[in-house]
């Protein structure tokens, strides 16, 4: 099995797709990963819409920069941050049940829960727990050796409009896409380590 390290090093962002279909099994290995992600207070605060549709993936390119990853990958995960879904009574209350704890501690874990969404920015928080699942989509996609992009050059209103969001409940945090890349491996550019750590 590989190392994170070893999918980290050698996964890219596939600028053009060959156009194969991933089968279904690699799909479901990737998803799980998105689903096993972590997120502040386990809320899951994201939704995955798996676009295959031809017809939708011409009408989406337009609107994300023209990227050729769109209409030549096999499968555009749409990840949809959740905005009313966090604020919900009932999937809080039974996001919290499911850890078990005995009432008065969900009680009061809820509570802080609340208090401190109350000072968050929604769209922005749950966008950030989306990049999350994003990362495990990268790496579970290298490790079932499908290639993958992860996109955020699109026009955020206007892809919202097309797939029908309410922008009030869910918006559209980033987009994956998914395939066989047409072109190898490029080289990889990073800062030495030495350049990003410091210590005290
Ligand atoms: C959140 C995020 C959004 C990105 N959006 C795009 C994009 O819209 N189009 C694109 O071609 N690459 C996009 N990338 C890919 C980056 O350009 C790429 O990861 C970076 O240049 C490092 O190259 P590597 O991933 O091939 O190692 C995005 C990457 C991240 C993490």
């Amino acid at each position: 099995m590989a190392s994170i390290l070893e999918l980290l090093r050698t996964r890219y962002a596939c600028k053009e797709f060959d156009g194969r279909p991933i089968d279904g099994e690699r799909l479901e290995a990737i998803l799980q990963g998105a689903r096993l992600s972590p997120s502040s207070f386990g809320m899951e605060p994201w939704r995955f819409l798996v676009v295959t549709d031809e017809g939708l993936k011409r009408e989406l390119r337009p609107l994300c920069w023209n990227q050729k990853q769109i209409t030549t990958c096999s499968h555009l995960i749409v990840i949809k941050n959740q905005i009313a879904l966090v604020q919900d009574e009932e999937y809080i209350e039974a996001i919290f049940r499911r850890r078990g704890l005995d009432p008065e501690a969900t009680k009061a874990y809820i509570q802080r829960y609340k208090d401190f969404i109350a000072n968050q920015d929604l769209d922005c928080w749950t966008q950030k727990q989306c990049y999350i699942a994003m990362e495990s989509i990268l790496l579970e996609a290298r490790a079932q050796g499908v290639d993958s992009c992860p996109i955020e050059g699109f026009e955020r209103e206007r892809v919202e409009e097309l797939l029908g969001l309410d922008p009030e409940r869910e918006r559209v945090a980033l987009l994956v896409a998914l395939g066989f890349c047409a072109h190898p491996r490029p080289p990889k550019h990073r800062l030495p380590l030495h350049e990003l750590v410091t210590y005290r």
